[in-house]
């Protein structure tokens, strides 16, 4: 066997949801499948991404911009954000990767959540960081105790807010705190791909930070509320210095030319976002409701995504959901061994939900 590097070898890989196809040859499954099971718009993509990429697919001969040109200034144009402040990944996936690419030496110390995004203590463990994982309290981040564990060897925090997998989120207030709190020489990541689903006032924009802060990185996605996963565009913003570094290590091409164009159009629509918000409130509500009436527990949600916990093992109310056609998703990597987070679904895919948890638990 050849030797892995000794960073890696401990590394359990990422697991994402199961993919629809994957799951109607794995049981030959007819009728409508649903997956409602990686945070993905049940609305499907922007329609303005749409017809962007439909016009240019006729370039897919030629190599991306590699430098982002365009997207960067439609972004820059939103945000109020210098270009040379940006970043963009093949989803923020790459740009999490980056920053640990460009600053963790073996040995430095990443502060994050447990349990928080997987792929956070998959990057730290890749690049020899050494983890320092802080329970949630209430499924909520415990930011005093992270703030506590900062010291002279630790490099990064990073913490998703909201939280994926609970969906809770810190408060302005505190976050005002906390940022206050982590040393100029440390990297305070903040990790808000899904921002754009949350109009409550308590909650704050990482944007306004960059101004006093250079130590800080804000990541966003095209992923969740545009609609455009499988596309793989995420971005980023902070100093030119991190950005900087960041841009060092990535690979030449790192987002695809597609990928750009439906970016840059779907930053546009406006109509599309809204709705998408409004579907998601309105399925939040009504899967709220029916939970409660089945008798379940669930964590109320910042996100498009809901943690539900039955109290037992979730293996088999997964797989019995899945047979029907419903894919969600088990958290055992996330220590929930008891829960499933479920995608917020359209109006049809709740009921469709809703209907298979009954028919289990009658
Ligand atoms: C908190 C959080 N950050 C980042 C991502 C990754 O998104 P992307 O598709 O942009 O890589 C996810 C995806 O589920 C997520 O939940």
């Amino acid at each position: 066997m050849i030797e892995l590097r000794n960073f890696v070898k401990n590394i359990k890989p990422y697991k994402p949801g199961k993919p629809i196809e994957e799951v109607i040859k794995e049981l030959g499954l007819t009728g409508e499948i649903i997956k409602l099971a990686s945070n993905e718009n049940p609305l499907g993509a922007s329609p303005l991404a749409i017809k962007a990429m439909s016009e240019k697919i006729d370039d897919s001969h030629l190599y991306p911009d590699d430098n982002c040109f365009y997207l960067k200034h439609r972004l820059s144009e939103k945000f109020g954000i210098p270009t040379a402040n940006t970043i963009v990944g093949s989803g923020s996936v790459e740009l999490i990767e980056l920053i640990f690419k460009a600053y963790v030496n073996p040995g430095d110390e990443v502060i994050m959540s447990e349990p928080s995004f997987i792929m956070y203590k998959i990057a730290c463990q890749i690049f020899g960081g050494e983890r320092v994982a802080v329970p949630l309290v209430g499924h909520a981040h415990d930011i005093d105790a992270m703030a506590q564990k900062i010291n002279s060897k630790t490099k990064i925090v990073i913490l998703d807010n909201p939280i994926n997998p609970t969906g809770t989120i810190v408060a302005k207030k505190k976050m005002d705190h906390f940022v206050d709190a982590v040393p100029p020489d440390v990297i305070l990541v903040l990790d808000e791909a899904y921002h754009e689903y949350i109009e409550d006032a308590t909650y704050p924009n990482g944007l306004d930070y960059l101004k006093k802060h250079s130590n800080i990185m804000v990541l966003h996605t095209f992923s969740k509320i545009y609609g455009l996963a499988g596309l793989r565009v995420g971005y980023g913003f902070g100093s030119e210095e991190i950005v900087g570094a960041m841009m060092k290590v990535r690979l030449p091409f790192n987002v695809n030319r597609i990928g750009q164009i439906a970016a840059g159009a779907a930053l546009g629509d406006e109509d599309f976002v809204k709705h998408s918000r409004n579907n998601n409130e309105a399925g939040k509500e009504f899967l709220y409701n029916e939970l409660r009436s089945l008798g379940l527990k669930y964590t109320p949600t910042f996100g498009n995504f809901i943690l539900v916990d039955f109290k037992r093992d979730a293996k088999d109310i997964f797989e019995a959901a899945q047979r029907k056609g419903v894919i969600t998703r088990t958290v055992y990597e996330y220590g929930l061994p008891t829960s499933l987070r479920i995608t917020i679904g359209s109006p049809s895919q709740n009921k469709q939900l809703i209907n298979t948890l009954q028919e289990f638990l009658r």
